[in-house]
């Protein structure tokens, strides 16, 4: 994989640089309520604007139904990536029409735009080759180089991200670089015990990263919605909790073979259970009781995991030697249930373990908790990218990279 420090000792000045970046910032209307991923690529676009390269910056943001749609703009996020380098920003109001055309050749050296969301075009995510290779083909015409940056898209095979690449000659900017080194320790030489914190909603969202962690991790600890099919996995009733009742008989094999191959698969034993979801708008004061695990109110949902459980992960997390974390333990957008996510987030940065904090929610967590980012060992800027490389499986963002 060339490196960007490769790239620049070749010459960019006078290049027009396509930036595949990762822009998809969680937005409250306009307002960015987590700049980390606009941050995340500030070192790659420095570095090409400073050498003379006309920096061309694409993202996409959000899931739009590949067509214009205001809600997903990248707007706000150009205007931030200007704040935040103290130098203009070029906008362009479209991917490859009219707008972006005008906006790169009115560029200067050393000068950087940002494109509208790859994603109003159909071709970025289409399945089909053709129509992806064609919106490849025109952006390949805005660019002279490619650098590949946008970590937290690696997992896609879309048209900017795997297609674009093998148009042009290509490098991979700093952050892949980054992330890709302390992703590899924990995949080829990990330090143990080796302790994995999972969280979010869904199970099906996890099962594959899961499968490959019941012969790799020492310790899994789980939490957030998904610790509810594990919960009735175990034989519990969980009241009116997130549960993927179909994956349960998926979940009980998971059990058994951690069983068999002794890795410690440790479950909440207390929650803290409601009747109502939180309002995450006004965060009016909720309702909520701390519950043992196996005795959920059938009328009651589990919203966090409750003080007992923040107390055992805490010691499961305290003599670990390298911890990965992904995935919120609770609603923690809402206060009165940000308490567990706040707890592993503590205990991380209380240990001594390396610490790897991956995914978009999970690090937006910790810094809307008021951690230091300088507290973990690395804070990714992919959620589903760093559990998909965790998975051993081939990223085709990276692989685009390779050659
Ligand atoms: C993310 O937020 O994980 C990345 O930006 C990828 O977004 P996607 O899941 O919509 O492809």
């Amino acid at each position: 994989m060339k490196t960007i420090d490769e790239l620049l000792a070749e010459g960019v000045s006078g290049k027009r640089v396509f930036v595949r970046a990762d822009l998809n910032v969680p937005l409250d209307g306009t307002t960015i309520t987590d700049d980390g991923r606009i941050r995340a690529v500030l070192p790659t676009v420095k570095a090409l604007a400073g050498a003379g390269a006309r920096v061309v910056v694409a993202s996409h943001l959000g899931r739009p139904k590949g067509a214009p749609d205001p809600a997903f703009s990248l707007a706000p996020a150009a205007a931030r990536l200007g704040e935040l380098l103290g130098a203009e920003v070029a906008f362009a109001t479209d991917t490859v029409g009219e707008s972006a055309r005008a906006t790169v050749a009115g560029l200067g050296d050393g000068g950087v735009a940002v494109l509208e969301n790859l994603r109003f075009n159909p071709g970025e995510t289409s399945k089909d080759d053709a129509e992806r290779g064609a919106f490849a083909d025109e952006l390949a015409s805005l660019a002279d180089v490619y650098v590949g940056d946008g970590f937290g898209a690696v997992h896609r095979g879309h048209a900017s991200v795997y297609d674009l690449p093998a148009r042009l000659p290509h490098a991979a900017g700093y952050l892949i670089a980054a992330e890709v080194s302390v992703l590899k320790k924990l995949t080829e030489d990990v330090k143990r015990p080796y302790v994995v914190v999972l969280g979010g909603a869904k199970v099906s969202d996890k099962l594959a990263v899961i499968d490959s962690l019941l012969a790799k991790a020492d310790r899994l600890l789980i939490g957030g919605g998904m610790a509810y099919t594990f919960l009735k996995a175990q034989g519990h009733e969980v009241g009116v909790s997130l549960l993927q009742e179909d994956q349960v008989p998926v979940v009980k094999e998971y059990m058994e073979r951690a069983e068999r191959n002794g890795v410690e698969l440790v479950l909440p034993v207390d929650v803290l259970a409601s009747t109502e979801f939180p309002d995450l708008k006004t965060k009016a004061p909720a309702e909520y009781i701390a519950v043992d695990a196996d005795r959920i109110p059938a009328d009651k949902e589990g919203l966090d995991i409750g003080p007992k459980t923040r107390e055992l992960y805490a010691s499961k997390i305290a003599d670990a030697a390298t911890v990965f974390w992904n995935g919120p333990l609770g609603v923690f957008e809402h206060p009165d249930y940000a308490g567990g996510t706040r707890a592993i987030a503590q205990a991380l940065v209380d240990g001594k373990a390396f610490t790897v904090v991956g995914g978009g929610d999970s690090a937006a967590a910790v810094r809307t908790l008021g951690f230091d980012e300088n507290a973990f060992g690395h804070i990714s800027t992919g959620g589903g990218a760093s559990l998909e490389y965790l998975e051993g499986k081939t990223l085709p963002g990276l692989a685009a990279l390779e050659d």
